[in-house]
């Protein structure tokens, strides 16, 4: 049996004030969601009165991001220890924007997840191809790169303890989607992947959400796909009613 998790990203969107009302709407929105986990990534500004709001709730704090040293001169970065003490259960690890932008690596990923995973906090993992490379015939070579790195060095418990997010760079932000098939297929791929490094037990207790433009017009139709597992959700997230849409229709889903 795997959660199906649907987690709102708002990178570099909402004032701190946004964040909490934003939050509060999210909190009163998901109040009766069960089976579905929640979780909303403000910036590392809003994490802390964001973590106010979620107290109680079925709502899961999550964050963009993490540097994989303890402390120390590294101007800008935020510690693993700093967003545990705040409550944050999710990191996003490994963003394509912090790919493309900011010079992340499959080696940096892999820093990030084990320290995130040392302090009992669970990385969401983001993985997924260019269009080019996908033009190119290279999708599952870039996959199977991204994810051996990502993965370097776990033990089958701890790959237990992560997400994966299946976003193809092409759809991140840009309206287009990957039709359900085409989704289903990667994500297929990405759990044999899985298969190959730890057998079918963990590979098929992993979840693998999808990202890039899914929304509430498409959600149930990549949610019902046999090896998408959620949502990773940029645009959509930042409306508490959108982003409820998404994750209603998960409610019913099993997997
Ligand atoms: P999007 O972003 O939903 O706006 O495409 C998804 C993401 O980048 O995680």
């Amino acid at each position: 049996m795997r959660k199906i998790v649907i987690a709102g990203n708002w990178k570099m969107n909402k004032t701190v004030a946004e964040s909490v009302k934003l939050a509060a709407d999210v909190v009163a929105a998901a109040k009766d969601i069960k089976n579905v986990v929640v979780a909303i990534a403000p910036t590392y500004l809003a994490l802390a009165k964001v973590a106010e709001v979620l107290k109680g709730s079925n709502v899961k704090l999550a964050a963009q991001d993490v540097h994989w040293e303890n402390q120390g001169a590294f101007t800008g970065k935020v510690s693993a220890d700093m967003l545990k003490e705040i409550g944050v259960d999710f990191v996003i690890i490994g963003h394509s924007e912090q790919r493309t932008h900011f010079g992340e690596t499959d080696e940096t990923v892999n820093k990030k997840v084990k320290k995130v995973q040392s302090l009992d906090m669970t990385p969401i993992i983001c993985i997924g191809e260019t269009l080019a490379e996908r033009k190119g015939g290279r999708l599952e070579a870039v996959l199977t790169t991204q994810v051996n790195g990502a993965y370097a060095g776990l033990s089958a418990d701890e790959a237990l303890r992560t997400v994966i997010a299946y976003e193809p760079v092409w759809a991140i932000g840009t309206g287009v989607t990957a039709s359900d098939d085409e989704a289903q297929q990667a994500h297929a791929f990405v759990r044999s992947l899985l298969t190959k490094l730890y057998g079918d037990n963990v590979a098929q207790s992993i979840s693998i959400q999808y990202g890039g433009s899914m929304k509430p017009e498409n959600a149930a139709g990549l949610l019902a796909q046999r090896d998408i597992d959620g949502g990773l959700i940029g645009g959509a997230a930042l409306k508490a009613d959108s982003f409820l849409g998404i994750v209603t229709p998960g409610e019913s889903i099993k997997k």
